[in-house]
């Protein structure tokens, strides 16, 4: 019997390709945004995590669609981020990106955590803003830094269940999220991509081998796990 990948944002980027990693692994494969998975074989759950009705209702479904007593690896991949700065971030814009990265989180743990069994995983995709600031990315450093916190904070309330979490923070990689964030400038992007160890942009292949690798190593419990090709510190 397959075991179930349970992914937020598979629709694009870190998490379609995460998708296709699972898929090969043969898992059965649950996208959950509002736009369909371009992966052949997913199963696709239009939801908006922005509200808490969407985040639920996307739990409730992906519990029915999850295959009965195997594993599930629940992958909180998807990321709302604005440019903005501590002189003028608006309280409603930063209930937005709290409401996606880190109150859709809380929903989708507390409601699909009665169907998942010893073996399973919840897995952060967080970024290297989970540890550090840059400048005019306010309310996004905040949600990633509370992200990491969720993290520890599942690892310390799942002891004994033989559920681990891990977090894995993405160097730049070559996505639309980052290419939107720099104004769809791709030479941009690509400098950018180039500060460090490697002189390129991450691939998102390269961080769901990651994620794929964490799902199966309960020993990385409570670790956050760097994946930026050696990013050079300024
Ligand atoms: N790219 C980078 O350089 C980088 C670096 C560090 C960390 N990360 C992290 O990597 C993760 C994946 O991002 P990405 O780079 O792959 O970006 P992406 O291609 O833009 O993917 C973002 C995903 O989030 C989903 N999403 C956003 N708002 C949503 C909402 N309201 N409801 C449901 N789904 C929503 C989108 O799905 P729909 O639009 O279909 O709803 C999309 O699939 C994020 O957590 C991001 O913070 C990325």
């Amino acid at each position: 019997m397959s075991k179930t990948a349970i992914i937020t944002g598979a629709s694009s980027g870190i998490g379609a390709a995460t998708a296709h990693r699972f898929i090969e692994l043969g898992h059965k494969v649950i996208n959950i945004a509002r736009r369909a998975s371009p992966v052949e074989g997913v199963i696709n759950i239009s939801a908006d995590l922005s509200t808490e009705e969407g985040a639920k209702r996307a739990a409730l479904e992906a519990a029915e669609s999850a295959v009965k007593g195997e594993s599930i690896s629940l992958v909180h991949n998807a990321s709302l981020m604005l440019k903005d700065t501590v002189r003028e971030c608006d309280t409603a814009d930063l209930m937005r990106v709290l409401a996606v990265n880190v109150a859709a989180v809380n929903t989708l743990n507390r409601e699909l955590l009665p169907h998942m069994v010893a073996g399973s995983s919840i897995l952060y995709v967080g970024s290297t803003l989970s540890e550090k600031a840059v400048a005019g990315a306010h309310s996004y450093v905040i949600s990633k830094h509370a992200q990491l916190g969720q993290m520890r904070a599942t690892c310390q309330d799942l002891i004994g269940a033989e559920i681990h979490t891990a977090m894995i923070c993405p160097g730049f990689t070559d996505t639309e999220m980052l290419k939107q964030h720099l104004g769809g400038d791709t030479e941009l992007m690509h400098e950018i991509g180039s500060q460090n160890s490697f002189g390129r942009l991450v691939t998102p292949d390269e961080i769901a081998s990651v994620i794929t690798w964490a799902h199966q190593s309960p020993v990385v419990n409570g670790t956050v796990i760097h994946a930026n090709l050696g990013q050079m510190e300024r």
